[in-house]
């Protein structure tokens, strides 16, 4: 049976093969309702999971499960429409597997897009917020068992996930565009339920500004391998005392596409500065 690390350099090798040579320099996962993005991608290579070896397979419908090579605002990029959750029933070395092979394939920075719930009581819906912390709260780490000392550190830090420098190319966009965007700290809970009104209510008082069912997998593998990392979550749903309403899925994905033109400004302005 082959190891962890076999198989997703397996997957590299295939992946090699298909691609012809590309090289991408920036990753991008897109988040639920977040894949339209591709609209604005010239896309050289289209992977469907499906025909990747050892790729895992995505289950919910709202992702469509691709891998998408070519060039966003003139940069090569790899982006995955369609990411994988733990809620699905992946752990979390299956959740994570696309990372590892996008930093094997020569990616330098990831950018990750996430559909979140407003606990901060200033946002609003459709607004977006760059991650600068997160509180993890699943059960599960990607970084378990055997440590593969040629990817990174058993014990990796902590102190700085989202990586400084990628937040103030974010600012400059930011500043350039005019984009109305905040910072802040990430919750991140298995779902797939959405949380309880004390539950929401807790996690402000832990110092959360929004909760989401994805993300910290994904950035504690990058920061395991050195991968600078940047995430940003458009709040889909408002959870603070005085907005809280039952929330259909319909909605939610309704939301996150309103906020399709001001992530794309920003992804694309922050590509374009990396
Ligand atoms: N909670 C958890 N995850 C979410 C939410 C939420 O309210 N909204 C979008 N993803």
């Amino acid at each position: 049976m082959s190891s962890y690390k076999e198989k997703v350099e397996g997957c590299v090798q295939q992946i090699q093969t298909l691609i012809d040579g590309f090289q991408p320099e920036v990753g991008i996962v897109l988040g639920t309702g977040l894949g339209g993005l591709v609209d604005e991608f010239d896309i050289k290579y289209d992977l469907p999971y499906e025909k990747l070896t050892n790729f895992p397979l995505s289950t919910v419908e709202s992702h469509k499960g691709r891998l998408i090579f070519g060039y966003f605002k003139g940069r090569k990029i790899v982006a995955m429409q369609g990411r994988f959750h733990y809620y699905e029933g992946y752990d979390m070395k299956t959740v994570t597997f696309p990372i590892r092979v996008m930093k094997l394939l020569g990616i330098k920075a990831l950018v990750i897009s996430n559909a979140a719930g407003g606990i901060n009581p200033s946002f609003n819906k459709s607004d977006l917020m760059i991650l600068n912390d997160h509180i993890n709260l699943m059960p599960e780490n990607p970084l378990t068992g055997h440590n593969e000392a040629d990817w990174g550190d058993r014990f990796p830090d902590m102190f700085e996930p989202y990586d400084p420098k990628l937040r103030e190319l974010a600012q400059e966009v930011i500043k350039e565009q005019q984009l109305p965007v905040h910072e802040g700290v990430y919750a991140s809970v298995t779902g797939p339920n959405l949380e309880t009104k004390a539950e929401y209510k807790y996690l402000g008082i832990i110092g959360a500004d929004v909760v989401g069912m994805s993300t910290v997998p994904e950035v504690i593998v990058a920061v395991h391998m050195n991968l600078p990392v940047f995430a940003v979550s458009v709040v889909t749903d408002l959870c603070y005392e005085g907005a809280l309403k039952p929330v259909e899925l319909a909605e939610i994905l309704e939301n996150a596409k309103n906020a399709e033109p001001h992530l794309s400004k920003l992804i694309g302005g922050l590509i374009q500065k990396v």
